[in-house]
């Protein structure tokens, strides 16, 4: 079901403490810093983020911006530094070893980019999907019913009988989706599943992943640079500098028949500590710096320049945590190890 981010942010208001417990995912102040020679990168900076069951939300922004970070950190392949990630009931940032198989093995499946990665090279596409209901468990009949189901899911019904170098670069990340979904995951992360492949090609997966979500009712999350991929799914999320910037929705356009009309709203997104990143269009426009005047009026906010040169006085004179902290270092919070 589709919420709209006003009730998603009043929810934070009302329950601080509880951040985003009604959703499937939810990651709060998410910090991940790499350390390599001295050298000190943050690529997640305290990312807020809600995603909800039988959702598919698309995740774009500049490379480097920290997708695949955070991607990597939802399917349990890395571990944030600091801040909280939970996927169901599972709390990501303290998995035992075994906890972390186990949600490897049955909360999430993945697809990668690169199609070659996904797939192993000798096995048949049948035989990839069966390979991780085999190391499930899986009785063979049951095997056989769920791997033919599986394809024809993702429209590759006659191909069970290919390799994957017989198979088209889309065709194998149709396969690809069918081996991350062979456990039934509740949640799908694909991570530019059609950054290799042309638009018609792109298509046919991104088709593939609809029928993850709406056939088979599994969460998606696909980060993508590909804007026919966004340009179709309800919420497109973008990160900025390892946080969540602002988020499109699409909803059919009310009082419309026809099927097709969408309107696309575009939101920023206030985190939990009533932080809003203002894009450098409107900053540059109105020579916004520093110091900004915030009005609270009876139904929305105004933000305007400071008017007095960026020094010195007491600037803006808005209501209750009326103050705009643009340069406020990200969050940082120790985890833990309680
Ligand atoms: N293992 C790593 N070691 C050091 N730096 C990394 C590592 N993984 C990612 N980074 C850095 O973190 C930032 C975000 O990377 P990434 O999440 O891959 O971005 P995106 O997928 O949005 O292009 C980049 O500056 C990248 O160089
Ligand atoms: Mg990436």
């Amino acid at each position: 079901m589709q919420r709209s981010i006003v009730e998603e942010l009043g929810d934070r208001l009302a329950a601080p403490e509880e951040f985003g417990s009604e959703a499937l995912v939810a990651c709060d102040a998410v910090v991940r810093i790499f350390r390599s020679g001295g050298v000190e990168v943050q690529a997640l900076q305290g990312l807020d983020l809600l995603v909800h069951a039988g959702e598919m939300v698309a995740v774009v922004g500049a490379s480097g911006s920290g997708k695949s970070t955070l991607l990597r950190i939802l399917s349990a392949a890395d571990a944030p530094s600091a801040g909280r990630v939970r996927v169901g009931r599972w709390d990501l940032g303290a998995l035992s070893a075994r906890d972390r198989v186990a949600y490897r093995r049955t909360v999430v499946g993945t697809v990668r980019q690169q199609t070659a990665r996904n797939l192993v090279p000798y096995l048949t596409a049948r035989q990839n999907v069966a390979l991780p209901l085999t190391l499930a468990g899986a009785p063979r009949r049951q095997r056989a019913a769920r791997v033919g189901e599986l394809l024809d899911l993702v429209g590759l019904a006659d191909a069970g009988g290919r390799r994957p170098g017989e198979l088209s670069g889309g065709e194998q990340q149709r396969v690809a989706i069918a081996v991350a979904l062979a456990n039934g995951p509740r949640l799908l992360l694909a991570d530019e599943p059609t950054g290799e492949l042309d638009t018609a090609t792109g298509q046919q997966v991104f088709d593939a992943l609809r029928a993850a979500q709406r056939d088979a009712g599994t969460t998606v999350v696909v980060v993508t640079h590909d804007p026919t991929v966004s340009g179709q799914v309800e919420r497109t999320v973008a990160i900025r500098d390892g946080r969540t910037s602002s988020e499109v929705l699409r909803r059919p356009r009310p009082g419309d028949d026809g099927a097709a009309a969408v309107v696309a709203e575009e939101y920023a997104v206030m985190d939990r500590a009533g932080r809003v990143q203002v894009p450098r269009e409107y900053r540059e426009a109105l020579e916004l710096t520093r110091r900004v005047r915030l009005q609270l009026e009876a139904d929305h906010v105004t933000l305007r320049p400071d008017g007095t040169g960026g020094t010195g006085g007491t600037g803006g004179s808005g209501g209750d945590g009326g103050r705009a902290a643009p340069d406020a270092p990200a969050r940082r919070r120790r985890h833990g190890a309680a």
